[in-house]
């Protein structure tokens, strides 16, 4: 038995190999490092003021799109939550940008946390001075997506402008429209898990409850919950 078992870890597991499978999977990340950064050099505009700073697990797939930052810095799954630190985690919740004929556009200094996904086809995505996505959040663009300035996601937060299928009657008539950008205010806050859909604007200083899908446009300084959310309180203030 001791034998074999020394045969065996001679045969497949001896120094050259540990040594050769090492070097082997280092040479593939450093080549998957400098295409990624190649493409990346082609894709990010920053102005002289600008700064991005790229967690080293972020994936990214840009085809003639451009991340574009101005007057700020873009983080990219590099910070994380004082309250739920280690819930996402950069090692394994990479931040996923994947994006075709679209632009990601900051303006300020902008945080994605750990997790954050941001998926754009022949799209424009915004995010505003001061604004923060914490883990887990998606957006998800067919259109056009605004974000302003000082807004907080919380974990999971999903906006998107597309249903992603579209609905049609027995006789053929469509149902949905598909397809309807998004604007949301400054200062707006958006509680854990919740949802924005398609064609809504959040005026400012809106917040949203946890679990809460967004089906219509929201006046300023509301409070709005359930599904579909619904305004529960009005005149509020929330703050960081
Ligand atoms: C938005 C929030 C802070 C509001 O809290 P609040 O002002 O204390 O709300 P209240 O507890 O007074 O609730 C008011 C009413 O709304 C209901 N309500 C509160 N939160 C709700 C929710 N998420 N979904 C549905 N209804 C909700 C309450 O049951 C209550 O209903 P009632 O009047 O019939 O009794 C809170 O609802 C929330 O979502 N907290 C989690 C925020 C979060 O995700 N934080 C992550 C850190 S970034």
């Amino acid at each position: 038995m001791g034998k074999a078992r020394k045969k065996l870890t001679s045969k497949y597991y001896g120094p050259a190999q540990i040594i050769y499978g090492r070097l082997f999977y280092l040479v593939k990340r450093v080549h998957n490092k400098w295409h990624t950064y190649k493409s990346l050099r082609r894709s990010i505009q920053l102005d002289e003021k600008s700064t991005i700073g790229i967690h080293h697990s972020t994936m990214f797939n840009l085809s003639n799109s451009k991340i574009i930052v101005r007057n700020g810095s873009l983080k990219v799954g590099i910070d994380f939550g004082y309250f739920d630190g280690g819930v996402y985690d950069s090692r394994k919740d990479n931040c996923r940008i994947y994006m075709v004929n679209s632009t990601l556009e900051i303006e300020g200094n902008v945080s994605l946390f750990p997790g954050v996904v941001i998926s754009a086809i022949n799209a424009k995505v915004t995010i505003k001075d001061g604004t923060t996505i914490n883990g887990g959040s998606h957006i998800i663009a067919l259109k056009d997506i605004e974000i302003g300035q000082n807004c907080l996601f919380a974990q999971g937060v999903m906006v998107r402008d597309n249903d992603g299928h579209k609905l049609s009657t027995e006789a053929g008539e469509e149902v949905n429209m598909g397809i309807e950008g998004i604007r949301i205010g400054n200062h707006c806050w958006l509680g854990q898990k919740s949802m924005v859909l398609k064609g809504t604007e959040l005026k400012d200083n809106v917040i949203v409850a946890a679990g809460a899908i967004v089906t219509k446009s929201v006046e300023a300084n509301s409070l709005v919950a359930g599904i579909p959310a619904k305004v529960i309180k009005e005149n509020v203030k929330w703050s960081a």
